[in-house]
């Protein structure tokens, strides 16, 4: 396996003229930090500013061209993973390591931590044009840690042969077309050798890779244009959307509803039971994916009387292990921030932010000490998965004995799946502008029973 894909990276390496002196000699990774200037990179300015206009309108919107620059990108590598990484030793890496896919060309510079992002530097750029179109391939069985090899310069990799362009040289790459490349950055490693983020790996254990749908034909779909302004029209052309959690229309939808109850008709005091099918029709890995450490997704059900009297349904449990940490609850969590934040006796804040006995889909983080964290480079080990795989289907039942207050008539529930970027408490605590704990309503779907008198 290993020399199958020595060969076939020696094979693409040769055949765009790149005289490297073999892949092993090449330094990707953590080993890459400070191999590089600033200045062996274009600015994406220059790219998108008389010539790939669209483009680089699209790369602006979307969170590659801020992943350094983004608030919660910015709270979290300044305020918690740097002075982490000045205290302990096992997680000194971080402090260059968070930027190797967060502002490539600011690692590769070693330039380490590089400025705030309102000194308005060249880290700014974020995962920029010339980031990805100087990639020519991986090192190692499995992309991960930005184990990309770049080879800046006047030749840039695309989807086209014989494409000529006045400013650069142009050769085909079948890396860029590939899942694996994404997967440079998509997957991650913990200093513990722990998995933390695995969309590549989710998808490729998943059903859309055996049917031969990548990352690209969902996140850069095709459509008809122009790549650069004064070039050829094609009918095919990779549009730059990378929309993702940040994009509240990519998220609606991903997991469709229904609910149905075993009768139709109660009296106050007998026993309803309400089952929900879930189903993940949307997403080509698991949902949520990507920071799973900070993400939720939590399914909120009530019942609504004829008389407009609201009840809450809490989910029925299952029993698995770890089920605890798929229920809301009243629970103190994420002691860990303690450590940047100088507070060795930090309580914590609260774990979910959600109303108590929902079901939360989510995947738990836990720290050296065993506590819930969402610091994935402080993450020792994982909690249960209990995420939504790609086309799975979950079921969830919720056991209701009519209240002797509900009015006579009709009874309608509602079950409604809703999603946050970052769990509440922690946003409210580091002081995250609150978009980054918006809550997007996933899906809703409704039933109704009578109640007899
Ligand atoms: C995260 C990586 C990434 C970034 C950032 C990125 N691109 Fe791309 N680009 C790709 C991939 C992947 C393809 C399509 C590869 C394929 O399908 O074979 C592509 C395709 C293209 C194409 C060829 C379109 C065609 O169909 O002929 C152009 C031109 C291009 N990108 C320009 C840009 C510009 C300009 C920017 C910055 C504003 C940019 N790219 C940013 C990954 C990226
Ligand atoms: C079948 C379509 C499909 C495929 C294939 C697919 N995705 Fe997604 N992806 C989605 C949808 C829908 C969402 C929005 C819901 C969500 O956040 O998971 C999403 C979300 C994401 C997010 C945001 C997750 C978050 O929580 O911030 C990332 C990152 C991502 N995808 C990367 C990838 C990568 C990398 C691949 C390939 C390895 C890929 N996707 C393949 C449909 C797809
Ligand atoms: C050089 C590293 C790198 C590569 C290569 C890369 N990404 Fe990303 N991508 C990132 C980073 C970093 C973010 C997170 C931005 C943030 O929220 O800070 C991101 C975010 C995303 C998102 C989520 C946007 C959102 O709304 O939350 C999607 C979708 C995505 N990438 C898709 C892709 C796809 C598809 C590919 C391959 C064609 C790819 N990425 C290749 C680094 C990379
Ligand atoms: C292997 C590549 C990689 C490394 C290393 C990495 N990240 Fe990320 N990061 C990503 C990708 C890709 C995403 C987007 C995933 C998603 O959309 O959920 C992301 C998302 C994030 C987000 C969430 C952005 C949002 O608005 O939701 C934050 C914050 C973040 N990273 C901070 C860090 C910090 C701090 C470090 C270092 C301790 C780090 N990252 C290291 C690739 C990486």
């Amino acid at each position: 396996m290993k020399y199958i894909f020595i060969l076939g990276g020696l094979c693409l390496l040769l055949a765009s003229g790149f005289m490297a002196t073999g892949q092993s000699d090449v330094k990707v990774g953590d080993e890459a930090l400070g191999t590089r200037k600033y200045d062996d990179f274009q600015k994406p300015e220059f790219c998108g500013t008389s010539c790939h206009v669209d483009f680089y309108r699209q790369w602006k919107q979307a969170m590659m061209s801020q992943a350094y620059t983004h608030h919660w990108d910015e709270i979290e590598y300044f305020k918690l993973a740097v002075p982490h990484a000045e205290k302990d030793p096992k997680v000194a890496g971080v402090k260059a390591g968070c930027n190797g896919c967060h502002t490539p060309v600011a690692f590769l510079a070693g330039d380490v931590p590089p400025p705030l992002p309102e000194k308005n530097s060249r880290a700014n750029e974020s995962v920029s044009c010339d980031v990805c179109h100087t990639v020519v391939g991986f090192k190692g069985d499995v992309p991960h840690n930005f184990n990309w090899i770049s080879n800046p310069g006047k030749t840039k990799y695309g989807p086209r042969e014989g494409a000529e362009s006045p400013e650069h040289e142009l050769v085909k790459s079948d890396f860029l077309a590939s899942a694996d490349f994404c997967g440079t950055c998509h997957n991650e490693k913990s200093p513990y050798d722990v998995w933390v983020k695995s969309t590549h790996l989710e998808w490729k254990a998943g059903p859309y890779s055996r049917e031969g749908v990548k990352c690209h034909d969902c996140h850069m779909t095709y459509a008809p244009g122009r790549s650069a302004s004064m070039g050829n029209e094609y009918p095919d052309l990779r549009q730059h959307l990378f929309h993702g959690a940040h994009d509240p229309g990519k998220v609606a939808g991903t997991v469709e509803l229904r609910i149905h109850p075993d009768i139709v008709e109660a009296e106050p005091g007998e026993v309803v039971k309400f089952t929900l099918v879930l189903f993940n029709q949307k997403t080509g890995h698991k949902f949520p994916t990507g920071s799973v450490e900070d993400r939720i997704v939590w399914l909120h059900v009530e019942a609504k009387d004829a008389a407009g009297k609201v009840y809450h349904l809490p989910v029925d449990k299952k029993g698995f292990t770890g089920e605890e940490y798929t229920i809301a609850a009243d629970t103190l969590a994420y002691q860990d921030m303690g450590i940047a934040l100088n507070d060795a006796n930090f309580k914590g804040v609260g774990r979910d932010g959600v109303p108590v006995g929902d079901r939360i889909f989510r995947m738990p983080y836990f720290d050296p000490q065993g506590r819930m964290t969402i610091q994935q480079w402080n993450t020792k080990s994982l909690g249960v998965d209990y995420r939504f795989g790609p086309k799975e289907s979950k079921i969830e039942t919720f056991t209701f004995a009519i209240p002797d207050t509900a009015a006579p008539g009709s009874l309608t529930v509602t079950a409604v799946l809703n999603y946050q970027k970052l769990v509440k408490p922690v946003a409210d605590f580091l002081k995250v502008p609150p978009d980054e704990a918006e809550v997007v309503v996933v899906n809703r779907h409704s039933t109704a029973i009578t109640v007899l008198d």
